[in-house]
């Protein structure tokens, strides 16, 4: 690697935005002008968010009402995708079910070819932010050989979610806790998911293929995929009394990584991640389960006051804690990542529809492999 590139694209900006500001040594996240703390605080819907993210500003009553009931209806799917996933092994990976729905849903839309009309790409973001969410109710009920449930017109996202996995009216402390998870994973910067989706976009493709792209980054457990295998982290440590050997085995003696900690950007903490603490806590309290929460706790003070995580300004990530929340609200735990693709949408959508009609994103590598061999014929190598 070149001395001038420390991999990673780290410090590389590709693009002006307005969607979100990071401000990674002060731990502050900004969504257009607007603290994350203030919005979490004020119990802001999802759907504000979208708003925001969508047009720059937040909606007024009329405009959220409006924009819940349009994301709400939206939100079915074409049998023929119902029926695709039903065919699909049981065992599947949620993402990668969801990645093929997103782009099977292409196939339907009749507005996915229309890759200039940001009137239209608006109404597909809508449409894409409601149906991510019953796709992913609908696999988890489809692989426990449940009927999947339609959703509601009257309901929010976070409701609806909870109606179409339970199929019962939604209890709305297990709403509101998913809705402040959805705000808080909204949207950030350029991360690795959305940078994926810009560079579909700037070739001029399409929105559904676009999001799949999406999908296909978060996946991986060094970006979304890290709530999943926090959990099994924790689950495999087992308690809090087991926290101080496992972090001197696995963590000093094998070098292994402490999954939901350490970020590029943040380094201090991050202020999603302690927002996600005291849900996490209260729902520890209200559920009369604190052990996972305790766990968690007792391995970040230990990981913090360790001299190797202080040095590298390594703190928990948006996955540390949020994985204690989803699985206090009885999620599978293959369930996190797919949850948090319901919550980036509303990102992902923001910045396809900002970059629309752009310039082609096309880096460079440096080439350092020889240059002066012959070709040799077959027979002979
Ligand atoms: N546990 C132990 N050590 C760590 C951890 C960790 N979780 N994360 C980073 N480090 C160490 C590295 O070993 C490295 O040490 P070195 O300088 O001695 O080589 C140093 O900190 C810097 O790490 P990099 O991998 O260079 O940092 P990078 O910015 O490339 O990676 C990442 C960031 C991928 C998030 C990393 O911290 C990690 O793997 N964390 C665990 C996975 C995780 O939680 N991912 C979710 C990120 S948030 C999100 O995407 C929503």
């Amino acid at each position: 690697m070149s001395e001038a590139n420390k991999g990673g694209l780290e410090g590389v900006v590709v693009a002006d935005i307005s969607t979100s500001f990071i401000d990674g040594n002060e731990g502050i996240l900004i969504y257009a002008g607007y603290r994350i703390e203030d919005l979490a605080e004020n119990n802001v819907l999802f759907e504000e968010v979208c708003h925001l993210m969508w047009h720059n500003r937040l909606p007024n009553r009329q405009e959220l009402e409006d924009l819940r009931y349009q994301i709400a209806s939206g939100a079915h799917l074409p049998t023929s995708v119902i029926n695709m996933m039903k065919a699909q092994p049981k065992g599947a990976n949620p993402m990668a079910v969801l990645r093929t729905a997103v782009s099977a849903l292409s196939l339907y839309d009749t507005d996915a070819e229309n890759l200039t009309d940001r009137e239209v790409a608006f109404k597909k973001a809508i449409r894409l932010t409601g149906q991510i969410a019953t796709i992913t109710a609908a696999w988890d009920r489809i692989r426990k050989g449940k009927e999947p449930i339609a959703p509601r017109v009257d309901l929010t996202l976070a409701q609806n979610f909870v109606w179409m996995m339970t199929g019962e009216q939604p209890d709305q402390t297990a709403a509101d806790a998913i809705n402040a998870y959805l705000v808080l994973l909204a949207e950030h910067g350029m991360n690795a998911s959305t940078f994926c989706t810009r560079v579909v976009t700037a070739t001029g493709s399409d929105m559904h293929s676009a999001v799949v792209g999406g999908i296909a980054t978060l996946k991986g457990p060094s970006h979304g995929g890290a709530n999943a295998e926090a959990m099994k982290m924790f689950l495999e440590i087992g308690s809090a009394d087991n926290v101080e050997a496992w972090f001197k085995r696995e963590v000093k003696e094998h070098g292994r990584r402490i999954m939901g900690i350490g970020h590029r950007v943040y380094k201090a903490v991050d202020p999603r991640a302690a927002i996600l603490k005291k849900h996490a806590k209260d729902l520890a309290e209200s559920s009369g389960n604190a052990k996972w929460y305790d766990l968690a706790a007792k391995l970040e003070e230990v990981a913090l006051a360790d001299d190797y995580f202080k040095e590298r300004k390594l703190y928990p990530n948006v996955d540390y804690y949020s994985a204690i929340v989803l699985y206090t609200l009885n999620l599978d735990v293959d369930m996190f990542t797919p949850l948090f693709a319901m919550a980036r949408i509303a990102g992902w959508t923001a910045h396809i529809i900002a970059q629309m009609g752009g310039r082609l994103i096309r880096p460079r590598a440096n080439y350092v492999g020889p240059k002066d061999r012959k070709w040799v014929p077959i027979d002979q190598r």
